[in-house]
């Protein structure tokens, strides 16, 4: 199979020099990554910016943006078997970006967001009937109907719910559901080891 993974917090950027981000580490993307080598599988891996090595083997797109993240996906989903949207995606990016580096002013400064491109809904809506389109939602709390939300809005085969406890973090504890059927809890694990067990799942539901 040929699998599109993304991994790692986008950058939003204000100026030429600064930006808004968010804590995640890419290590779930990652590791989702050298899982998927090991079995054997093509990766293609979209990525923002993290301190991680890529793994061997991937071919890998290096994005700073929402927007350059969405690009790459478009590009490439038309030819993957199985979507994977590991990123932490930014909700909001600025509505203007200043091409010079902004002044310091003794006032208050706002900053004015806009939604950006929900790449897992653009994926679930344009999927053929043989791809698998997978995403994460991060909850502090309802963690199991939030997420099945997401699965049914978004038209994804399986979900991944985890706690903002995960961020960063080398163990996970998460809960995964594969459409139409039961929720399926890990206890906690590696991350490396909850992506070899998501992409056994994966496997036994691609056609
Ligand atoms: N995602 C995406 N494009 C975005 C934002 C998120 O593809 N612009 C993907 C993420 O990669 C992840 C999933 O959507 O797979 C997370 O869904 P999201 O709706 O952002 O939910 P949360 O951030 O988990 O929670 P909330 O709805 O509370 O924002």
């Amino acid at each position: 199979m040929h699998f599109l993974i993304t991994a790692g917090g986008t950058r939003e950027y204000i100026d030429p020099v600064r930006f808004i981000s968010n804590a995640s580490s890419g290590r779930m993307g990652y590791a989702l990554a050298a899982a998927t080598l090991k079995a054997g599988h093509k990766v293609t891996l979209i990525t923002a910016p993290t301190a991680l090595q890529t793994p061997a083997g991937a071919k890998v797109i290096d994005v700073q943006t929402a927007k350059e993240m969405f690009n790459a996906v478009r590009r490439h989903f038309k030819k993957c078997d199985c979507l994977i949207m590991a990123a932490a995606v930014a909700d909001y990016t600025p509505v203007k970006k200043s091409k010079i580096k902004i002044k310091k002013a003794n006032k208050n400064l706002v900053i004015k967001l806009r939604p950006t491109v929900d790449i897992l809904k653009w994926a679930g809506k344009n999927k053929k009937k043989n791809q698998v389109v997978v995403g994460f939602a991060l909850d502090d709390k309802n963690l199991r109907p939030n997420a099945e939300k997401k699965l049914k809005d978004k038209n994804l085969d399986m979900i991944i719910a985890n706690t903002p406890a995960s961020i960063g973090a080398d163990k996970s504890s998460v809960e995964v559901k594969i459409s139409s059927r039961k929720w399926v809890k890990f206890p906690q694990m590696t991350k490396s080891a909850i992506a070899e067990r998501i992409i056994s799942l994966i496997e036994g539901i691609s056609g």
